[in-house]
């Protein structure tokens, strides 16, 4: 029997908005969201107004997340926050090494696989995503750096597990340039992400786990995007922090 993906998309709004307008955002959607059947729709909002947006969202399908957490329990981590407490204020998912999270602060790679690992733990759904630089792809090295991304984040991932942890794959070069990869580009990578978690975690894993494509997804490429075999879904920056945006793409023709 072929298993069927549900498609994903999810706003990643990074560190935008205000209190106000994420509040009337979440309202526009959840209001435009079906019974959440045939599609998944989620926001990964700033830590600060998760029990906010999460209290709002309530009630419909909407799924709230983190953009990031730390692995530990508790302790002294200043200025950081654990994945119980996120669960605390109402996320049920989290982003995990976000390319602005490796690239600009430095946040290590082997990281990465404890968080998936601890976010699985605690209940919450693992989004890992994973990109190569510019000069990563210019020089061939796109599957390399891929692979050793793969290897550290899912390194403790068990098979029946990827039914809960999804990758998304959001090239560097693509990520608020309004270059969004060719259709070539994406289909060519997803089918490497699932070869990979095929090789590594067996069919099965492979058929369940979802991957996303994100870097400069909008309203007119989003339809050509998810024809892509293995495209299940989005992550969208820019184009999520407004509902004239958003919704088009929510609402995708499938
Ligand atoms: P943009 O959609 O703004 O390119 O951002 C993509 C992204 O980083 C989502 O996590």
């Amino acid at each position: 029997m072929t298993f069927v993906r549900k498609p994903y998309i999810a706003g990643n709004w990074k560190m935008n908005l205000d209190r106000s307008r994420a509040l009337d955002l979440i309202k526009t959607i959840k209001g435009r969201l079906g019974d959440g059947s045939d599609r998944e729709v989620a926001i990964f909002a700033p830590s600060v107004y998760l029990a906010d947006v999460s209290a709002v969202a309530q009630g419909s399908p909407l799924g709230i997340g983190a953009q990031n957490f730390h692995f530990e329990d508790d302790g002294a981590f200043t200025g950081e926050i654990s994945a119980r407490m996120l669960r605390e204020v109402g996320a049920d998912r989290v982003l995990i090494g976000h390319s602005e999270r490796r690239h600009i602060f430095r946040e290590p790679n082997d990281w990465t696989g404890r968080k998936v690992r601890k976010a699985l733990e605690e209940a919450l759904l693992p989004v890992l995503c994973v990109g190569e630089k510019l000069e990563e792809r210019q020089s061939n090295r796109t599957d390399r750096v891929l692979r050793r991304q793969l290897d550290a984040g899912l390194t403790d991932v068990k098979p029946d597990e990827m039914l809960r942890v999804t990758v998304a794959y959001e090239p560097v070069w693509a990520i608020g340039t309004g270059e969004v990869a060719t259709p070539e580009q994406a289909a060519e990578v997803h089918a490497f992400i699932r070869k990979w978690i095929h090789n590594r975690m067996g069919g099965e894993a492979a058929q369940m786990a979802r991957i996303l494509y994100g870097g400069s997804v909008m309203p007119d490429n989003i339809r050509g995007l998810m024809q892509i075999e293995d495209v299940d879904g989005a992550l969208v920056g820019g184009a999520s922090l407004k509902a004239d945006t958003f919704i088009p793409i929510i609402e995708f023709d499938q």
